[in-house]
C-alpha cells in the first residue's frame, strides 16, 4: 500500500509522529507501507513547526506547500492549490489527514475530488459550536471520509448516529497520547525551570490561542487579569502562541508572577505540565495529555469535542467568563480536584492499530 500523511499545524506533528513511528515499526517485521509526508506549511515558524521534527524524530517532508497565514478562505485555498498539484504527480492509495485543523478539510477534499481514498484520524468529535473553524473543519472532512479512526466511544456512537457503517469506524485509541507514552522518559527541563527555580507543583501553565479568548484585546486582557488575581503566590509560566502574541503585544501586560515565554518544544513543555500544580488552557490537546498525566486542568471554553477528558480525566469546563476562574482556582488549592483515570484505549498503541487496519484495507 501507498499512502500520504498531511500535517500542517502543530498538534498534527504530534499526531504523525506517532503514526510514522508505527509504520517504520512494521517495517521491520515486513508489513511494510509506503508513505509520503506532505507539510501544507499552515505553521511556519520554528518553534512552531520545525522543532517537533527533530526532537520527535520525523523524516523532512516529502513536500511543503507553503501555504501558512491568510484568512481561512486564502489558506484553504492555497492549501488546496499546492496539494492537487502534489496528488496529480504523486498518485496515492490512500490519503491520511489528522486532527481538525484547516490542513486536515483542505486536502480532505483534494484527495476525495481526484477519487483518492481518505482516512481521518481522530474522527467523530464534535463540539457542536459552528463559532470555532474546527468543528466546521471536522464535520467537511468527516461528511468525505472513508474510514475513520476514532479515539472514544463517544465518537464512534456520533458516526454510527451520522450513518457512517461500522465497518468504517475503528476504534484505535489516541495516538497523541502515542507520542506522550514514547517520550514520558525522555522529557527536558526547560531553561524557565532552572531560571525562576521552580519546584514540582508549585507553580502553574497557561496556553491561550483560540479565536475566542485571544482575537478581542479586553477579554484576553479580563481572562489574564482574573488569573493573576486568584493564583495565589504561584508562578504563571506562559508559551505563548504566535495568534497570541501578536494580541498581547499590543496589551503590554506585566506582572511580576506572569512569565511569558516563547512556544516551548514539546519535551520541554510536557516536562513542564507534568510537574506542574494545574494547567490552564483553551487548547484540545494538552487536556488529552493533562488527563493522561493526572494534572488539573482547567479549560477556558464552553465546549469541548473530547468530552471524556471532563467524565474521565482531570479536565473542568470552565468557560470564557473570567468569573469562572475564582471558584475553580479556590477548589484548586483546597485540595478538592478529582482524581480522574485514562480513557479507555488511550494506551500507547493506536498508531499500531491504525497501521494494522490500513495494511488490511
Ligand atoms: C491552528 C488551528 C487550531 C489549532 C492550532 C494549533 C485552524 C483553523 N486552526 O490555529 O485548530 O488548535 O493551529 O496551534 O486550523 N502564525 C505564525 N507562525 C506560525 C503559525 C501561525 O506567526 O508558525 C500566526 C500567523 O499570523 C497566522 C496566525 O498565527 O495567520 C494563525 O495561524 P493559523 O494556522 O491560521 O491558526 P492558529 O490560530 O495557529
Ligand atoms: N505544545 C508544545 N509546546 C507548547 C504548547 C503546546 O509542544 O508551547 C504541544 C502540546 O503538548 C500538545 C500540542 O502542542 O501536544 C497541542 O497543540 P495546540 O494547543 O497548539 O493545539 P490543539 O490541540 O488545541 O489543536
Amino acid at each position: 500500500a501507498h499512502i500520504t500523511l498531511i500535517a500542517g499545524a502543530r498538534p498534527n506533528f504530534i499526531k504523525v509522529a506517532a503514526i510514522i513511528h508505527a509504520i517504520n515499526a512494521a517495517e521491520t517485521q515486513g508489513r511494510v507501507i509506503d508513505y509520503c509526508l506532505v507539510h501544507t506549511g499552515q505553521h511556519y515558524d520554528e518553534k512552531m513547526s520545525g522543532a517537533f521534527f527533530k526532537e520527535l524524530n520525523i523524516p523532512e517532508p516529502d513536500a511543503n506547500l507553503g501555504a501558512g497565514g491568510g484568512t481561512h478562505a486564502e489558506q484553504t485555498a492555497a492549501i488546496m492549490v499546492g496539494f492537487e498539484r502534489h496528488l496529480l504527480a504523486n498518485p496515492t492509495d490512500l490519503v491520511l489527514v489528522v486532527g481538525d485543523v484547516t490542513s486536515t478539510m483542505a486536502c480532505a477534499i483534494v484527495a476525495q475530488k481526484l477519487h483518492t481514498k481518505v482516512a481521518h484520524v481522530e474522527a467523530g468529535i464534535r463540539s457542536n459550536d459552528w463559532s470555532m473553524p474546527e468543528e466546521i473543519n471536522r464535520l467537511v472532512t468527516d461528511a468525505i471520509t472513508n474510514e475513520f479512526f476514532t479515539t472514544s466511544v463517544v465518537a464512534n456512537e456520533t458516526l454510527r448516529n451520522g450513518g457512517v457503517s461500522d465497518d468504517r469506524i475503528h476504534f484505535v485509541g489516541n495516538v497523541m497520547i502515542d507520542t506522550l507514552r514514547a517520550n514520558e522518559h525522555r522529557l527536558e527541563q526547560p531553561e524557565v525551570w532552572r531560571e525562576l527555580n521552580l519546584e514540582p507543583r508549585q507553580y502553574l501553565v497557561m496556553t491561550l490561542h483560540r479565536p475566542a479568548n485571544v482575537d478581542q484585546e479586553h477579554k484576553l486582557k479580563a481572562l489574564i487579569g482574573e488569573i493573576i488575581a486568584y493564583s495565589g503566590e504561584l508562578p504563571l509560566i506562559f508559551p505563548v502562541h504566535p495568534r497570541t502574541a501578536k494580541i498581547l503585544t499590543n496589551l503590554g501586560i506585566n506582572h511580576s508572577r506572569l512569565y511569558l515565554i516563547e512556544p516551548l518544544g514539546y519535551l520541554q513543555f510536557n516536562y513542564l505540565v507534568k510537574h506542574a500544580k494545574a494547567v490552564l488552557t483553551d487548547s484540545g490537546g494538552i487536556t488529552e495529555e493533562t488527563t493522561v498525566m493526572g494534572v488539573p486542568c482547567m479549560t477556558l471554553r464552553d465546549n469541548t469535542e473530547r468530552p471524556e477528558t471532563v467524565t474521565c480525566g482531570t479536565n473542568e469546563l470552565l468557560g470564557t467568563d473570567p468569573r469562572a476562574i475564582k471558584p475553580a482556582m479556590s477548589k484548586l488549592f483546597s485540595g478538592n480536584w478529582k482524581e480522574g483515570r485514562v480513557p479507555e484505549k488511550w494506551d500507547g498503541r493506536a498508531a499500531q492499530r491504525i497501521v494494522d487496519v490500513i495494511l488490511s484495507l
